[in-house]
């Protein structure tokens, strides 16, 4: 029984690297909207492919959110990548603390045996302190070892559900979803064809940068996750999913 599985969620992860024009893809048994300990199993796997990638001195930038602080919860000491560091992704984005960028950094750089740099900066920006911070020397030290990461962990989320744990202001709120928005990663807010609908104005990594990074994992399930999922891999460049078998099979409906 087992192995059938296995065997399944193998498939699962071919049919999903070929439709979504990926490096490496991991699906995890389960579903994590139903069953929580399914997110702590993508954590693992992720830590998993970390550890394989990671060399010594290389930078780490993770964002925010649930999933990712599950990855932090599952990390174990790095036993031959030394002296790592560990940055947040982008400066706030309007989360709770448990699911501050920063505080996952903290907890995952530590779990780690690793170091880490945070980024001190309030959440959505206007125009003109944007300028200023970003000139400010200690951030601006800390937003190029972000800029220089190695490899970037990120998670993905459902538009509207962002957008409310955010607390976004009315008229974003309708700019979101009369953009008919449906998923959310590293501010943005994208639609069904990928398009870009919002973005909030924060500091670190903007998709643009990805481009520049050879290893970009996103990690993030649950079924209800699939339209943001496939939302964000018609714009984004990350090379890497980790996700569970209920985004997995609805992700793959319809082929
Ligand atoms: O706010 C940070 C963030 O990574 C978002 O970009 C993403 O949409 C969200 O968290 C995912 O959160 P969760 O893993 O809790 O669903």
């Amino acid at each position: 029984e087992f192995m059938k599985e296995l065997k399944g969620v193998t498939q699962l992860e071919e049919q999903l690297k070929q439709q979504l024009n990926l490096q490496h893809v991991v699906v995890v048994p389960g579903n994590s909207d139903e069953l929580s300990w399914v997110k702590q199993e993508m954590g693992k796997a992720c830590v998993r492919y970390m550890k394989q990638q990671l060399k010594s001195n290389e930078t780490i930038a993770v964002t925010g959110g649930g999933t990712i602080a599950a990855v932090a919860e599952m990390m174990t000491p790095l036993e031959k990548a030394r002296n790592c560091l560990f940055v947040p992704a982008r400066g706030g984005l309007g989360e709770q603390l448990e699911n501050q960028a920063n505080t996952i950094c903290a907890e995952m750089a530590k779990k780690a045996n690793g170091n880490y740099r945070l980024l001190y900066v309030p959440d959505p920006l206007s125009e003109e302190s944007y300028q200023t911070i970003i000139g400010e020397p200690s951030v601006k030290e800390v937003l190029e070892l972000i800029r220089g990461a190695n490899i970037i962990v990120h998670g993905i989320g459902d538009a509207i559900t962002m957008a409310d744990r955010r607390k976004t202001p009315s008229d974003v709120m309708e700019t979101i979803q009369h953009g008919n928005a449906v998923g959310e990663a590293f501010g943005y807010y994208f639609n069904q064809h990928g398009d870009i609908v919002h973005k909030v104005r924060t500091v670190g990594i903007q998709l643009e940068d990805l481009q520049h990074t050879n290893c970009v994992i996103a990690v993030a399930g649950g079924r209800s996750k699939a339209q943001a999922i496939s939302s964000y891999f018609q714009q984004a460049q990350s090379n890497v999913l980790i996700t569970d078998e209920g985004a997995a099979k609805e992700l793959l409906k319809g082929n």
